[in-house]
């Protein structure tokens, strides 16, 4: 018997992200991100932006996230909700989206709020480059 990995609980994960966005440090743009993601293992994992006063250096939640998710032993990344400081679904920036595909592939589930489907990870990043193109692309 093949059992079926069980429905995303897309309001918990809502939930854990928008709680994500209260640990935000964001003093120079003020956009509060929180992010939250089930693994593959049924484990939640969450994340906040972590802003700089060198700006190009500012971490974004997604990131923050990852580190999260290597922390606790790694796994794959299932489905994910990335919101801002009003509660509302956030477009994981391009950085981001190649950064979730080494972790996740082209099968993430990414929230587009109640009452939406959710896109893929291989909708929003297309063609994607991965792990599985080093071996095959080395030339030496
Ligand atoms: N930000 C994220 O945390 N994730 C994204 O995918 C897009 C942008 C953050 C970075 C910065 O702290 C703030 O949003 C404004 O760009």
């Amino acid at each position: 018997m093949v059992s079926e990995p069980p429905d995303v609980p897309w309001p918990h994960l809502r939930a854990l992200a928008r709680d994500a966005t209260r640990r935000s440090y964001a003093p120079y743009s003020n956009v509060l991100v929180g992010a939250a993601a089930l693994t593959s293992a049924g484990n939640f994992v969450v994340g906040s932006n972590i802003e700089n006063a060198s700006f190009g250096l500012t971490l974004c939640a997604e990131c923050s996230l990852v580190s999260d998710l290597i922390r606790h032993g790694g796994g794959r990344l299932r489905a994910l909700a990335v919101v801002a400081g009003d509660g509302e679904p956030l477009a994981p920036c391009g950085r981001c989206r190649q950064v979730l595909f080494e972790h996740a592939g082209p099968a993430l589930e990414i929230d587009q709020g109640e009452g939406h489907d959710a896109l893929t990870l291989g909708e929003l990043l297309p063609h994607a480059f991965g792990p599985d193109d080093l071996p095959t692309r080395s030339t030496r």
